[in-house]
């Protein structure tokens, strides 16, 4: 049994080190990247509070290919540079959206979401993926999230 959850009263910088030793350590040494990605999208779900949906796009012949996730079923397929993941993945650069409903093209995926931090994972130079979270609480993801989102972005860089 894996219950890595940081306890409730943790400082958000702390429960995202945990984070990322735990994703760390459940990844480490497996080549299977659906196995690695369905496993951190778990650990997502699990570790952060508040979220509607938390899982990846892969970036697959120039468009956004839905990947292991918890939450709602989602959109399948999105093309390069519309809505929120679109635009990570085209720009290369991290999307913190406090009001989904205000970015141009958001794709509403499940009505209940208010905003939205989606952080690309580069490899060899180029956007391979997007770990999306969305939130029903409108400003949910701050700069702590965003800083610990990419730094977990960073340990799966060479392992999904
Ligand atoms: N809202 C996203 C689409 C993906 S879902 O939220 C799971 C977007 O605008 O890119």
């Amino acid at each position: 049994m894996y219950d890595f959850r940081p306890a409730d009263d943790c400082p958000k910088p702390e429960a995202y080190r945990q984070l990322r030793d735990a994703a760390d350590a459940l990844t480490s040494g497996e080549p299977d990247p659906v196995a690695n990605m369905a496993n951190i999208a778990a650990l997502l779900w699990d570790f952060l509070p508040d979220l509607n949906w938390a899982g990846f796009y892969r970036v697959i012949e120039d468009e956004l290919v839905l990947g292991p996730f918890m939450g709602r079923p989602a959109c399948i397929r999105i093309p390069m540079g519309t809505g929120v993941c679109g635009a990570a993945a085209e720009t290369g650069e991290t999307q913190l959206v406090e009001d989904v409903h205000s970015f141009p093209g958001h794709i509403a995926c499940d009505a209940v979401t208010n905003s939205e931090l989606v952080v690309p994972v580069h490899r060899d130079g180029r956007v391979i993926a997007v770990i999306d979270l969305d939130s029903p609480t409108t400003a949910r993801f701050d700069g702590e999230d965003r800083a610990g989102i990419e730094e977990l972005a960073s340990v799966l860089a060479d392992r999904i």
